[in-house]
């Protein structure tokens, strides 16, 4: 099934879930959460459909899916690491964990997936576990006290896994 076929069936699908709300265009969050939490991102087909059912011009669908951080334009790799950067991790080096990552991945601002679809990188405020800080998550993992080696075992266990 093509990018643009399975992301139109998405969409409608969604669709149906909001089609009675009044006025629809208010469902364009929820839609587009929806949306991107079946299909990884929100490729370009899925923000035309959305927009073409919604009524509303494209450039307004790209201006709020570019204004919110929770949304992705481009595919996620099979792990998302967060790196927290909230002041307790920053006092106890998360900069340095994070730079790090981003070397060892080689990801780049402009590029947050590694290049074998792995791994991708973000970065966020407070994950809630500021006693373990500089805390980073894989997935719905949270791992403390993160330091240059622990963090390289990390990731060599989940690249052996991938390896099966
Ligand atoms: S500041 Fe990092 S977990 Fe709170």
């Amino acid at each position: 099934m093509s990018e643009a076929t399975e992301s139109y069936r998405v969409v409608d699908r969604v669709f149906e879930r909001y089609r009675n709300e009044d006025p629809i265009q208010s469902a364009l969050i929820p839609i587009l959460q929806n949306v991107q939490s079946e299909l990884g991102y929100l490729p370009e087909p899925a923000l035309d459909r959305v927009s073409q059912l919604l009524r509303l011009p494209t450039s307004h669908v790209y201006g709020v899916v570019t204004f919110y951080h929770q949304f992705r334009l481009r595919p996620k790799g099979r792990h998302l690491i967060t790196v927290c950067r909230g002041t307790a991790c920053h006092v106890k080096g998360s900069k340095e964990v994070y730079e790090l990552l981003m070397k060892e991945l080689g990801v780049t601002s402009s590029s947050d997936t590694s290049k074998d679809g792995l791994f991708t990188l973000q970065q966020v405020r407070c994950v809630g576990a500021c006693s373990l800080a500089p805390v980073m998550k894989i997935d719905e993992t949270f791992y403390g006290n993160i330091d240059k080696a622990k963090m390289l075992r990390i990731l060599s266990q989940h690249r052996k896994e991938a390896q099966g």
